[in-house]
């Protein structure tokens, strides 16, 4: 592993895997300077090399956390199934990360279910939670375990995830956890369709249809700043149904409650939708001040 002497953005000399917690600390103590947390579930992709490029832009260190949490999977999901190609990641992320933690259940959990956990609360139980009862209370409870034991000054999270990266802001700010949260952008395929590792699902034809999400952020986003003509595009396109919506709906981006047309400010368009039997989410910001 290298020091901290190269500039940021540098490719680090090498990647070092650290399985316990007692070797996470020594690594993370070694490091003067600033240091970013990516937190994954592994099976890397594209989106989670463009949160690394952040992080390397933002910190001196990154960590980088390989950890499939049973958690926040639900009975009847796919925990067991989950890939864990960790010679893949680390091959991925070698020499662009100081550290790949990457514990067993048993090293993250000595006792599972844990004693103590967080919830997510409201947040937490609407649009993806809905379907996956307790999926974001074990998100948060992972994320608060792995923010203390990787100690960054920041961490960073994509956007696509909207309801996450609210619910982990909330997280942070109501448990008051020193770490700042740097919500980094969409990553898209030239189409627009938003990248996600279940695209792999999609046939061309699949693919076309899912684009019907791309086309409708877009046409959100061309609608604001008028709160009541993001919501009518919304509609629209849930009306057209031309793919099975579960939903299209325009947000306070910290509450997650729906706005009405009074609302100014930020809003936060989230799209959830099945294509080819793959379930699919889009999402965006647009900045209401208009009626
Ligand atoms: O977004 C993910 O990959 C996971 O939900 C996270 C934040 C790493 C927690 O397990």
């Amino acid at each position: 592993m290298t020091q901290d002497q190269s500039p940021r953005g540098a490719r680090r000399a090498s990647t070092r895997l650290v399985t316990t917690k007692a070797e996470l600390k020594e690594n993370r103590a070694a490091m003067t300077g600033t240091v970013a947390a990516v937190l994954t579930m592994g099976a890397l992709h594209a989106g989670h090399l463009a949160l690394v490029e952040r992080a390397r832009e933002l910190a001196d260190h990154v960590i980088l956390t390989d950890f499939v949490n049973p958690l926040q999977f639900g009975p009847g999901e796919d925990y067991e199934a989950y890939p864990r190609p960790l010679d893949a990641d680390l091959a991925l992320v070698d020499g662009l990360v100081d550290v790949v933690f990457a514990p067993s259940v048993e090293e993250m959990y000595p006792v599972l279910p844990p004693t103590v956990s967080v919830t997510a609360g409201r947040a937490g139980t609407i649009l993806e939670g809905a379907a996956r009862p307790g999926h974001f209370d074990g998100v948060v409870t992972v994320v608060a375990k792995l923010l203390q034991l990787t100690a960054p000054d920041l961490t960073v999270f994509g956007r696509k995830d909207a309801q996450q990266l609210a619910i982990i802001q909330r997280l942070v700010a109501d448990l008051d956890l020193p770490v700042r949260i740097e919500p980094v952008d969409i990553q898209r395929e030239p189409s627009g369709l938003a990248r996600s590792s279940r695209n792999v699902y999609l046939d061309d034809a699949a693919r076309e249809q899912a684009l019907v999400l791309s086309r409708t952020i877009s046409a959100a986003l061309r609608a604001a700043p008028s709160v009541g003509a993001i919501r009518d595009v919304l509609a629209a396109a849930l009306e057209r149904a031309e793919i099975d919506w579960d939903y299209a709906l325009a947000l306070d981006p910290a509450s997650l409650e729906e706005i009405g047309p009074e609302h100014r400010g930020e809003v936060l368009v989230v799209l959830a939708g099945t294509v080819g039997g793959t379930r699919l989410l889009d999402a965006a910001v647009a900045v209401a001040t208009a009626p």
